[in-house]
Order: C-alpha cells, then structure tokens, then sequence
C-alpha cells in the first residue's frame, strides 16, 4: 500500500502545488509553505493517521501503523531521570569549579537533543534546538578518571526513599555500546549500580539528615469521606512516561525565538492540558447556560457540570463536601474574602494576625488592610538562612490575642514547603484558626486539608493546570455556616423583600453573580487530569527533577541559589553576579526558556535574603532533565561571556 498525500487534502491548509517541493539549499518559491504551516500539516497528516482516534476529515489511504510508541520510564527513579548523572558531569566538563561531590562524566548531548525535539503528531522528529557538541572529556575516554574504587557502599538502610529499592530489576541498555548513542558504559564509567552509590552520596552531601515532606504526606484512610466521590491516591509512586505527558499539552510544542519552548514559569501558571482545552470547548458548544435558575436542559446540564467541578474540587483536596468549596476567582480573591468575610467578624482593635516571612502579597496585604481598619496588629514568623520558617519560634508568637495563622504551604519565590500541619497542631493547641494559601502547592504534592486539619485553604486553578480566573477557598462547616456573606447579589439569595434578606447556605451564599461557569468546569477537568496521572507520582518525580535542577545549577560559577531548605517543591531562585534578573531572563528566552524574573510579589521575603529581585525557574511534571541541561548551559554561557576576561 502507498501512502497518497494529495493536492486536495492539503489546498486547504494553504499549499497550493506540493509537486513544488524545493530540495536543500535552493531557495524556495515565493508561495512555500512557512515554517508553522508545514508544523500544522504535518500535524494535520499525523494525527490523522489510523488508530490515532481522530478522524477530523481527511481521508487518507496509509498503511495501518501507529505512531512509535515511547517506552515507559523505568521504575528505579535514577534511571526515570535518563542519563542525569552524564548530564551533571558535562557541568563539570565544562566548568573546573564542580562541587567534588558531583562526578566526572561523559555527556552524550544527542541523546538530549532528541530527547527534547519537538513532537509532532505522536512522531518524535529529532531537531536539536543547539548544536550538538561533544565535550572534551569524551573525545579522548582514556583520560577519564577511573573512580569506581572510591565509591561508597550503598547503605541499604539509607532514609532516602529513592535509595531504598535497588533491590528492584535494574533497567538496563538493550544496545549499550550504540552507533547513536555514547554512554557512561562506553567509556568503562561506572553505570546501573555502579552509579546509584555516587549519587547516594551526592545527596548525602546535600541533606545529611533524613525525612522528605512527602513522606509524611497523610493518608486518608483516616479520614471521614464520600466514599462515592473518593480516590485512595497510591502511596507507592509510580513511574511517569513524561514524553506521553508532555503530548498532552499542546502548547509544550510551540517554538519560540525559533526553538522549541522550554517552560519553566510554572510557578507563575502552569500550562493547559488537551483535556482541559477540549472540556471548556465542550462546554461552550453543547452546556452553555446560566446555572441554577432556569429550567430547561441547557440549565440542567450547565448546573451539572459546575456542581461536578466543586465535588472533583472536595475530592481532590480532600474536603468532607462540595458543601465545603466556594469558587472564587483565585487565590487573591479567595484570601481577601476570608479577611473581608470571617477576618472583619472576628477580628479587632489588638488582636493579633500571624503570616510568615514567605508569604506572597496576596497573603499580606488583605490582613495589612484589616490591621488598618480594625487597629490589629500583624506579626511575623522569621524564617532561617535557607529559607525554611523557623517553627520554634511560632509557638512563641502566638499568644491570648491571636485570632489567626495565615502561612502558605509552598514559599512562590524560594520554593520552601513549610510544616504547615505541625503550625496548625500548634496554632490549634492555643484555640487559633489557620488559614493555608495552597497556591503553590496543590499542583506539586497531595493535599488533604481534613488530615493537616485546615480551618481554610485556597487555591488558584490555573497554577494546577486549569484556566484562568477560577480558584476555590476550603472552610470547614461550622465556619461557613456562621461566616458572614461578602458580595450581595443574584444566586445567592433564598429570599428578598425591601426589608429583609434570607440568604442561601454556603457555599451559594459566598457565590453572588454568575460566577466563571465554563472555567469552574475546565477546573474540575485539570484536577482530574492530575489524578490520572497521580499526584504522589508527581511529586516522586518533580523531587528528583529538582535535586538534578539544583545540582545543575550549583555548578554555574558566581550563581547563588536563593532559598536551600531542605524541602522544597518546583521553585530554583537564583541569582547571577554581574547580570540584573531581567538581562538573564531576556538570554534565556533568545533560547526559548520562559521563567520569571523580578521580585514575585513577595518583596519581604526577597529582601531577608538581601536582593530585590531573583530569576526563578520553576518546575512542574511536564519538565525533564533535558530542558534544565539546556537552562544550564546557556547560564554557563553567560557566567563565561561576564567573567572570562577578570
Ligand atoms: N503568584 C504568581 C507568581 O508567583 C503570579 O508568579
């Protein structure tokens, strides 16, 4: 069978003459197709292959083959980073000044550079979006130096969860001395087992002591739930195959300044997945409808949809009830109503508001507001040189006067996960309520806000995958129920007269207007789409992601991390010597990495650590080793151009 790709098929893409085809090196007729029209074609032609399940209309006559398949990522967690430890010694290949903890080897930079081509249409089209280059190190292997007989014993008893299992099969190379590919084994470098010890003792060297937060994370066996609307999430992580993943978000195959985009801006938003997009379309072409009032099918099917949104919501954080969410715009809004709501009712002339230093804007300025109105006073839990909330110091903070702890989960600028359920414990011990801004951390870890035992926690749906302009605020029953309402208006109401006013029970009474119907929905498709892929897998495998992210970036001369504590989620904050943030951030996007730079409206805790500002990558699972490698070379590029001729 041929393939046949006709003149019809493709006119209305907007290729006129395929017979036109121009070979290399001479210049195209003025009507060839541009670069992003042969992307969409080529899109068009693969996702229209059989057994792709899409059959938008072209019909063409192929041989029956499915795209080649990407094989799942082993199950031993150092290998599912593929070729980190290579990748961290071409660092040290390329700058003598590497930590000694960090070993010397080979690269095969083109392995990375097909590992992070660009995939179209389910076909892994090799691009590199650099040069491919061969370090010195690996052009003579003789001069490698032989460390297999200074490695350390594995230590089966070892607290780190990733070093517990070698026990498990070991995941090796078909093909290991491949015509494509230099390994470690090429070169006789240690590898497999060889390799786990070293890395064992690199992150000795970075945390002696032991336990990670999410391995503490709750199960909720415990815990009163629906048990029609629960799922036990696996406490054992599971491998990710981030190719796949990554396929799921159509935006990870844009390119930008001509390479292919590497998003490491997650802690600003997070990227929509296909499922999400294709949700709120559906929801606009077959539900559109106001919610609650009217009785008609539309009605129905829209209510249906948003009230589903708000039990995925209770689910995924763990809630007792729907009853228990309230949607709001984000985390912003949902903040500001609790001090305008809860806050003004309880709070007054000398009573005192715990946040911590880490806090984002969002979680200082409603509460600065509220001091100013009400005469309350706002205190503040120091963090230490890492970053880390100093908990001894909260027990001391709180005191008869204290009627809230408002701390976030995860620091938006440092990345510091906080023991949020330790200050609860302790807030709760002296009769105050603790409000958890879980913005930055409900996309990287499990939440359960019955297990930390959260009076209120609120999140913003578009740093969890979903849209824009949705969020929601937990609250426990009793709290709502004797909460007073904020905004005033439709659909929340029971009943109106010119005289009184009988309101909804929550949460419709928090909801006035038509809220964000098509998004609340959108919402409840992103965190379903992060159960599928599992959030305690996420969570294994952003870790490791991170430490490889760290280490990396720990062998970039006159960089300086800001913010090292010993649990942290996503965030790698950083400095450069001799480079303002905007100047690093403008680099890295001439290669197509997108993270923000500036000061992340968090200013107090930027200014604890002496600077105004930091560039700051961040992570999420759709990330690979691959794109920190390109993050990495490209500041050693910068560190080189500033510093080479002092
Ligand atoms: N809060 C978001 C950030 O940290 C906007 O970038």
């Amino acid at each position: 069978m041929t393939t046949q790709l006709t003149t019809n098929n493709l006119s209305s893409a907007g290729v006129s003459d395929l017979g036109s085809v121009t070979p290399v090196g001479i210049t195209p007729p003025s009507n060839f197709p541009d670069e992003a029209t042969l992307q969409k074609l080529a899109n068009e032609f693969f996702s229209n292959l059989p057994n792709t399940g899409n059959s938008s209309g072209l019909n063409l006559d192929l041989p029956n083959f499915a795209p080649p398949p990407h094989p799942p990522q082993p199950a031993e967690p150092i290998a599912a980073l593929s070729a980190r430890a290579p990748n961290i010694a071409y660092q040290k290949s390329i700058n003598p000044e590497l930590p000694d903890h960090i070993p010397n080897y080979p690269d095969y930079p083109e392995r990375r550079a097909i590992a992070s081509a660009p995939v179209i249409g389910g076909a892994n089209i090799p691009k590199p979006p650099f040069e491919p280059h061969a370090p010195e190190v690996l052009k003579n292997p003789a001069n490698i130096p032989q460390i297999e007989n200074a490695l350390p014993k594995n230590d089966a008893n070892s607290g780190f969860y990733f070093l517990n299992d070698f026990s498990k099969p070991e995941v090796t190379p078909s093909n290991p001395v491949s015509d494509n590919y230099a390994i470690a084994e090429s070169f006789k470098l240690p590898h497999g087992d060889g390799l786990k010890p070293l890395l064992e003792n690199d992150r000795k060297y970075a945390h002696p002591e032991q336990s990670f937060y999410f391995l503490d994370l709750p199960q909720l066996e415990n815990k009163k739930v629906d048990q029609s609307t629960l799922i036990i999430p696996s406490s054992t992580a599971q491998p990710l195959d981030i190719q796949r993943i990554r396929r799921d978000f159509p935006i990870l195959q844009e390119r930008v300044n001509g390479r292919p985009l590497v998003w490491f801006d997650n802690a600003a938003t997070t990227q929509k997945p296909q499922s999400v997009i294709d949700r709120i379309a559906y929801f606009y072409q077959h539900e559109n409808s106001n919610i609650h009032r009217a009785a008609h099918e539309l009605a129905a099917r829209a209510t249906d949809a948003y009230e589903h949104a708000r039990n995925v919501v209770a689910r995924f954080i763990g809630a007792p009830s729907s009853k228990n969410i309230i949607f709001v715009r984000g985390t912003t809004e949902g903040i500001n109503l609790i001090a305008k709501t809860w806050g003004e009712q309880n709070i007054t002339e000398g009573d005192e508001i715990l946040v911590s230093h880490l806090e984002h804007h969002a979680n200082i300025v409603p509460w600065f507001q509220l001091t100013k109105k009400t005469g309350a006073k706002l205190r503040v839990i120091p963090v230490d040189d890492t970053g880390q909330i100093i908990l001894e110091e909260v027990p001391k903070l709180i005191n008869e006067r204290t009627k809230l702890v408002s701390i976030t989960q995860v620091s938006n600028a440092l990345g510091t996960v906080t023991p949020v359920a330790e200050v609860i414990q302790i807030a709760h011990a002296k009769g105050v309520k603790v409000l958890v801004d879980g913005a930055q951390s409900v996309s990287h870890m499990p939440t359960d806000v019955q297990a930390i035992d959260a009076d209120f926690f609120v999140f913003s749906g578009h740093k969890v995958f979903g849209p824009t302009g949705i969020g929601a605020v937990y609250a426990k029953s009793e709290i709502l129920d004797s909460m007073p309402v904020w905004e005033g208006g439709g659909n929340m109401i029971q009943d109106v007269t010119f005289e009184q006013v009988v309101y909804q029970p929550a949460p419709n009474k928090f909801e006035a207007g038509t809220g964000n119907i098509a998004d609340a929905v959108g919402l409840g498709a992103a965190l379903e789409y992060v159960e599928q892929v599992g959030i305690h897998n996420i969570a294994r495998y952003e870790h490791d992601l991170l430490e490889y992210g760290q280490n990396a970036l720990a062998s970039v001369p006159h960089l300086r991390p800001i913010g090292t504590a010993k649990n942290k989620a996503s965030v790698m904050s950083f400095v450069l010597k001799g480079y303002s943030t905007e100047q690093v951030g403008q680099a890295l996007n001439q290669h197509g990495i997108a993270v923000r730079s500036g000061h992340h409206c968090a200013q107090p805790i930027l200014r604890r650590f002496g600077v105004e500002q930091t560039v700051r990558p961040s992570l999420a699972f759709y990330n690979t080793t691959e794109e920190i490698d390109l993050l990495v070379s490209v500041l050693h590029q910068l560190a080189r151009n500033k510093h080479s001729f002092q």
